[in-house]
């Protein structure tokens, strides 16, 4: 079969070969893979695992054969899950207990951006606690887990302001539920009940002063890669508030991942979680889908056609 695999110490490098076929283990599931997408975790695995390694965690396709112990879907099922960075070839081996079947209605492409972005918007906002009433600050709401964050929060009963880089990066957000749309320009005001940030640096910094006390801050990402700054009164001015951080690969050992994919799935077959692909490509040419992820072009997820 066809891979996409890395072929130097650089994600821009990856490239299609022939490797052998996976060989699923008991609990494993046999998936013929129609779509995957991008994230920033395989980008950063790509400079890190040896040349020649598979990648990607987010897989949509049918199941070729099931697992050999019996559970998950049947063979022929169209499943969507998180696989084991094995994602981004023509087969992959992926847990049983990682994957669900899509509804009608639910395109491949739509199906894609939900493993990764989706689970982490929703324990992130699960983390938080209760949110009906409540007012969530969503950084980094252009980005793929951002805007479902955003559509979830809302779904919750949560005012929502999104904050996003730029007018363009929040096209479509009003439309999905965000309340106020802030800009670096002009940064969000409070209080909030809610901070759910993955930008972090500055952007967390003015997120968390606007905590309430007894507020959450939910964290899963640090995308500018900068240190984390607390206020000097980051603890009596804000009594009982929570730093919660939120781990994907550590959470999804504790959690019913089928359950939370067959949530995030019936959303979007509802129409109460719009998941489009900010763009959607082919697997052939993951360069130029990758440059655009790092510049900041794609409102939502990337999308890899297989
Ligand atoms: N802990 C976990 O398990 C977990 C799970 C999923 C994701 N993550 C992390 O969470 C972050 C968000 O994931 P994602 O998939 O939503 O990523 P994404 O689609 O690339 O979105 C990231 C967003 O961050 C904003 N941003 C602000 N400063 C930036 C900068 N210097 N460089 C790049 N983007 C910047 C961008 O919005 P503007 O252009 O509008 O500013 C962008 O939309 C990433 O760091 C990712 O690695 C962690």
């Amino acid at each position: 079969m066809k891979a996409l695999v890395t072929t130097a110490l650089d994600p821009l490098a990856l490239e299609l070969r022939s490797v052998p076929d996976p060989r699923p283990r008991p609990d494993e599931a046999l998936v013929e893979v129609h779509a995957t997408a991008l994230n920033r975790a395989d980008l950063l695995l790509a400079v890190r695992r040896p040349v020649g390694s598979p990648l990607g965690l987010d897989v949509v396709g049918t199941v070729l054969r099931p697992a050999p112990d019996g559970s998950g879907p049947p063979a022929g099922a169209r499943v969507t899950g998180l696989a084991s960075n094995n994602a981004w070839a023509e087969l992959a081996a992926v847990r049983a207990d990682r994957l669900a079947v899509i509804p009608d209605g639910v395109t491949d492409a739509h199906a894609a951006t939900l493993p990764v972005a989706g689970l982490t918007a929703l324990y992130a906002l699960q983390k938080a606690g209760w949110l009906l009433g409540r007012h969530t600050l969503v950084t980094g709401a252009s980005g793929g887990v951002g805007r479902l964050a955003v559509q979830l929060a809302r779904a919750g009963g949560s005012e929502v302001t999104a904050w996003v880089g730029s007018a363009a990066r929040g096209a479509g957000l009003a439309d999905r539920g965000a309340k106020v749309v802030a800009g670096y320009d002009a940064p969000p005001t409070g209080p909030v009940d809610l901070l759910v940030d993955s930008v972090g640096g500055e952007v967390f910094a003015h997120g968390y002063r606007l905590l309430r006390p007894g507020g959450v801050a939910a964290v899963f990402g640090n995308t500018v890669r900068a240190e984390l700054r607390l206020p000097a009164d980051w603890g009596h001015a804000r009594p009982g508030v929570r730093i919660e951080y939120l781990f994907l690969l550590d959470e999804v050992t504790r959690r019913d991942v089928p359950a939370g994919l067959a949530l995030l799935l019936g959303l979007v077959a509802s129409g109460t979680l719009v998941a489009e692909p900010g763009l959607l490509t082919t697997w052939a040419d993951p360069r130029r889908a990758i440059a655009a992820l790092y510049s900041r072009e794609v409102n939502g997820k990337v999308v890899l056609s297989v």
